[in-house]
C-alpha cells in the first residue's frame, strides 16, 4: 500500500513514523514533510492547499490512502475532492470540518445538541458587538469565527481591550474575511485537556486524554502559540469523567452532525475545559492535535492503519479497543527564538545522533530541514523530544535528558511540561 501523509509538522512525522510500521505499508509519501520525516518518507514538494497537485500526484503515483494532518486543506475541501477519485482518504470532508472552520457554526450545533459549551452570542456587525461588549459581565472572550491560525481567541478583562479588539478584527481587519463574524462567550476557570476521537459518522473510539501547554513561557506565561508540549494520560480524567465526555460530548456531536446530513469520519479532536469536575467545550478541531498526537501516537500499541481505514470505510464498531503502552508519554518542544512572531531559520542543529541510543525516546521534527546530511531549523516549532516511562517523573525526566542533548542557536523550551499533572497524582 502507498500511503500519502499531507503536511509537514511535528504531527506528520508523528504520524508517517507510527504508518511506517503497519503491515503492508511498501511506499510513504508526505507533502512537504521536513528534514525528519525525510528519514522515513518520500518528501514532495507540494504545498498541503494546493489539492489540485496532490491529487495529480495521487493518480501519478498510484496513491491507495491519503491521511491529511492540518486544518487548511480540509477546509478547502481534499477530502472531497480524494473521494470523488475514488482515494481512499482519512479525515472530515469540508461541510463535517466546519466544526472547527467556524466558531459560529460549531457553537450552533453545540446548543442544538444540547453539548456543554460557554454561553455565547455571535455578530457580524460592529455596532451591534460593541454595544454588547458594553454590558457583558467581565471577564470574557472574544473570538474571530474562521481559522486564524491559533490566534483568533482574546480574553477580555477590560471594555477598553474589548473595543480594541473590535476594531482589530471589524475594522483593521487583521484576521481578513475570518474576523468579520465573531463569537463573544464567557470565560471558563478549570484545567484544559484535550480528547481526540476516531469516527467513522457512526462509532467513536476514543484515544487517551491529553494535555496541551499552548503558552511559550513556564507557568502559562507568554503569547499563545501553537503548543510548546504535551503530556498523557490525563490524571484528573478518571473513567466517570471519562464517560461523561464521550456520552455528553462526542457521541451528541457525532450524532447532532449526522441528524444535520453530515457524516463526520476521522479525528474529531475536543479541546475541552474541566469546571467543578464538569467538562465543556472550548473549541472542537476537525484533526488531530500538535503536539498532542506526538505524546499518543509514542504511547499507541495497536495498529494505526486499520482503525484509519476503519473509519474510512465505516467499519470502526468493528475495533472494540485500542492498546497502550504502560505509564506516560510527555512531548517537549524545541522552538526557535522569535517564536511565535518572528522565529530566526536556518540554524544547524546539533546532537541528534546521540538520542539514537536512547531507550523510550523519539525525536519528531517539525520546522526543520536536511541539506548534505545535516540537520537545519527552518521554522519556530523545530523539534518535539518525546519519552515514555512507567510513571510521570521518569517519562519527564528522559525528556529533558534527551533535550540537554539538543543544540541550536537561540533554542527555546518550557522546562514545565507535564508539571501541572503532580497535583493531580498521589
Ligand atoms: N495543540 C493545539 C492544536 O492542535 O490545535
Amino acid at each position: 500500500m502507498k500511503v500519502l501523509i499531507v503536511g509537514g509538522g511535528g504531527r506528520e512525522h508523528a504520524l508517517v513514523w507510527k504508518i511506517s510500521m503497519s503491515k503492508g505499508i511498501s511506499e510513504i509519501f508526505c507533502a512537504p514533510g521536513n528534514g525528519g520525516i525525510s528519514d522515513l518518507a518520500t518528501c514532495i514538494p507540494i504545498n498541503p492547499e494546493d489539492i489540485e497537485g496532490l491529487v495529480e500526484f495521487s493518480k501519478k503515483e498510484g496513491i491507495d490512502l491519503v491521511i491529511v494532518g492540518p486544518e487548511s486543506p480540509l477546509a478547502l475541501g481534499i477530502v472531497d475532492k480524494f473521494s470523488q477519485i475514488d482515494i481512499p482518504v482519512f479525515g472530515p470532508k469540508k461541510d463535517a470540518a466546519l466544526i472547527e472552520t467556524s466558531k459560529i457554526y460549531a457553537k450552533e450545533i453545540m446548543k442544538k445538541y444540547n453539548v456543554p459549551t460557554a454561553n455565547y452570542a455571535s455578530f457580524s456587525n460592529h455596532h451591534e458587538a460593541s454595544l454588547y461588549v458594553d454590558e457583558k459581565d467581565l471577564p470574557f472572550v472574544i473570538k474571530a469565527d474562521g481559522l486564524c491560525g491559533g490566534k483568533g481567541a482574546y480574553i477580555i478583562r477590560d471594555r477598553e481591550n474589548a473595543h480594541s479588539v473590535l476594531e482589530d478584527l471589524f475594522i483593521k481587519k487583521i484576521h481578513g474575511s475570518a474576523g468579520e463574524r465573531i463569537v463573544i462567550e464567557d470565560f471558563l476557570v478549570g484545567e484544559e485537556v484535550s480528547y481526540l476521537v476516531f469516527s467513522d459518522g457512526k462509532e467513536i473510539l476514543p484515544l487517551v486524554p491529553s494535555q496541551d501547554h499552548k503558552r511559550l513561557l513556564d507557568n502559562d506565561e507568554g503569547p499563545n502559540t501553537g503548543g510548546m508540549g504535551a503530556y498523557t494520560p490525563v490524571p484528573f480524567v478518571d473513567s466517570e469523567m471519562e464517560n461523561t465526555i464521550k456520552n455528553k460530548i462526542m457521541t451528541r456531536m457525532i450524532e447532532g452532525l449526522r441528524e444535520e446530513g453530515i457524516e463526520y469520519k476521522g479525528i474529531l479532536y475536543g479541546g475541552l475545559i474541566v469546571v467543578s469536575n464538569s467538562p465543556y467545550v472550548l473549541e472542537f478541531n476537525a484533526r488531530f492535535g500538535d503536539p498532542e498526537t506526538q505524546a499518543i501516537l509514542f504511547k499507541m500499541e495497536s495498529d494505526l492503519l486499520p482503525i484509519i481505514i476503519s473509519c474510512i470505510n465505516g467499519t470502526l464498531g468493528e475495533i472494540k479497543e485500542i492498546k497502550w503502552k504502560k505509564g506516560y508519554t510527555v512531548c517537549v518542544v524545541i522552538a526557535s527564538r522569535g517564536y511565535p512572531e518572528k522565529p530566526e531559520k536556518d540554524k544547524i542543529i546539533n546532537g541528534l545522533e546521540s538520542l539514537k541510543n536512547l531507550s523510550d525516546v523519539m525525536v519528531f521534527h517539525a520546522g526543520s530541514k536536511k541539506i548534505n546530511g545535516k540537520y537545519y531549523t527552518s521554522g519556530g516549532r523545530v523539534l518535539n523530544i518525546v519519552a515514555r516511562g512507567d510513571n510521570l517523573k521518569e517519562a519527564i525526566r528522559k525528556a529533558y535528558e534527551a533535550v540537554s542533548m539538543i543544540h541550536f542557536e537561540g533554542m527555546h523550551y518550557r522546562k514545565d511540561i507535564g508539571q501541572k499533572a503532580f497535583k493531580y497524582l498521589n
